[in-house]
């Protein structure tokens, strides 16, 4: 190496410098078992830009001992999409207002504050879309080839993803619900009108009195967002036991947060582990709230009510519906499905102990399906009895 080369232009690199660093960057990443998915589990982006810049500076040390080089964040999220091969997907999971990023073969679609924008081809060949495919497979250890034509998986940030291949689906298909935009403080929700004041200070009322609040709505609604920001008013002492199919609910600032995520069946792994498995464990382990993401099976469902049944307070849930007394419908219908001799009476007996409060989320389409709002519409209190008719007590706030 000549002696330009290695002062660089005093505190500049050149481009063709900087492509030297990241390739070996890119090659220390694979020894650096902390900074794999497969080893480390969830990622917090700003801890994984942290390794990203100790890995950089080394490099530069390495190679450029002489040189006075400010590393900038460009150089950083260059060697992130490089080191991930996301390449122009890293933009769209930074970019707080894309929701949704969707591949159909060379073309991709993102969803951006609930309108669909169409960016064409921007792959230019299908080798790229499989290139992105590879990334993802490798530091998630799945994968995905024509005998199990499907991935689901998150992406080293947390986004959920799906992947299918032909031929079971025309084209390749990656569905990206990006995690970055999940973010979200109960004032955010505010802000952006989900709801108002009034409701904004009830929802602070029912988390501190530690109501059993099930929240309900259609695809994309925002539960989830909904759920991760009332479990963020959690006091920091009490034991939260979170379960989910993907890790989607974030609860960095609570040191009691018990993560525990389901196992599919799977190629590499042939014990698959349920919510109801879970949900069991759940119970042993002293949890002061329980947080199932979604109520999926009869079997969850059957599980949850019994949990909340044996004295679970302040647990959170969401579920698919079209309204709240929907939702009280589908709960019945699970819990009666997994334990078909039990009566209509009795199941709504354990879902009006079990629940308190469901929360109701409308989604306000356009005639192009584009999300233009999302609304907390009802707020639906249920009586810890029913009536003597045998009907829930029920009270809209
Ligand atoms: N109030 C809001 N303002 C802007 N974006 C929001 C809001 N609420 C939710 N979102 C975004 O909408 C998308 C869907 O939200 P979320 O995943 O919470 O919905 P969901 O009802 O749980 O969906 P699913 O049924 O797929 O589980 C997310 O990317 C989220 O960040
Ligand atoms: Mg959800």
């Amino acid at each position: 190496m000549g002696l330009k080369d290695r002062l660089g232009n005093c505190g500049e690199l050149s481009e063709e410098q900087k492509r030297k660093i990241i390739s070996k960057v890119k090659d220390k990443v694979k020894d650096h078992a902390d900074i794999t998915l497969a080893s480390s589990g969830f990622i917090n982006r700003d801890d994984f830009k942290d390794k990203l810049y100790l890995l950089i500076s080394n490099v530069i040390e390495e190679e450029y001992p002489y040189l006075n080089y400010e590393i900038d964040n460009s150089l950083i999220d260059d060697a992130l999409s490089e080191v991930f091969g996301l390449g122009i997907l890293e933009r769209f999971l930074q970019d707080r207002l894309v929701t949704d990023v969707l591949i159909q073969d060379r073309e991709m679609v993102v969803i951006r504050n609930g309108k669909k924008e169409n960016l064409g081809e921007v792959f230019s060949n299908l080798e790229e879309v499989n290139l992105i495919i590879d990334r993802i497979k490798s530091y998630t250890g799945k994968t995905i080839d024509q005998r199990v034509p499907f991935l689901n998986t998150q992406l080293y940030d947390g986004s959920r993803c799906s992947v299918v291949i032909p031929p079971v689906s025309d084209r390749i298909y990656i569905s990206i619900r990006v995690f970055n935009c999940l973010n979200f403080d109960l004032k955010d929700l505010l802000n952006s009108g989900m709801f108002d004041e009034r409701i904004f200070h009830i929802l602070n009322r029912l988390v501190e009195e530690k109501k059993n609040i099930l929240i309900a709505g259609s695809m994309g609604s925002g539960k989830t967002t909904l759920l991760n920001t009332l479990a963020k008013l959690i006091p920091k002492s009490e034991f939260i036991n979170v379960i989910q199919d993907v890790p989607e609910i974030k609860l960095d600032q609570h040191p009691y947060v018990r993560m525990l995520t389901t196992r599919p069946r799977s190629r590499e792994i042939d014990n698959e582990i349920n919510q109801d498995r879970l949900v069991f464990e759940t119970l042993r382990m002293k949890a002061d709230r329980i947080i199932l993401g979604e109520v999926r099976d009869s079997m969850a469902g059957y599980q949850l009510l019994q949990a909340l049944n044996t004295g679970h307070r302040g647990s959170f849930s969401t579920i698919h519906a079209d309204s709240s007394y929907d939702a009280l419908l589908r709960l019945e219908t699970l819990a009666m499905e997994y334990k078909p001799n039990i009566s209509n009476h009795v199941a709504k007996k354990l879902i009006c102990r079990a629940i308190d409060v469901v929360l109701f989320l409308e989604c306000e389409k356009d005639k192009d399906l584009n999300i233009v709002n999302r609304r907390l519409k009802e707020i639906l209190v249920i009586g810890n009895d029913l009536d003597k008719r045998g009907d829930y007590k029920l009270e809209y706030l």
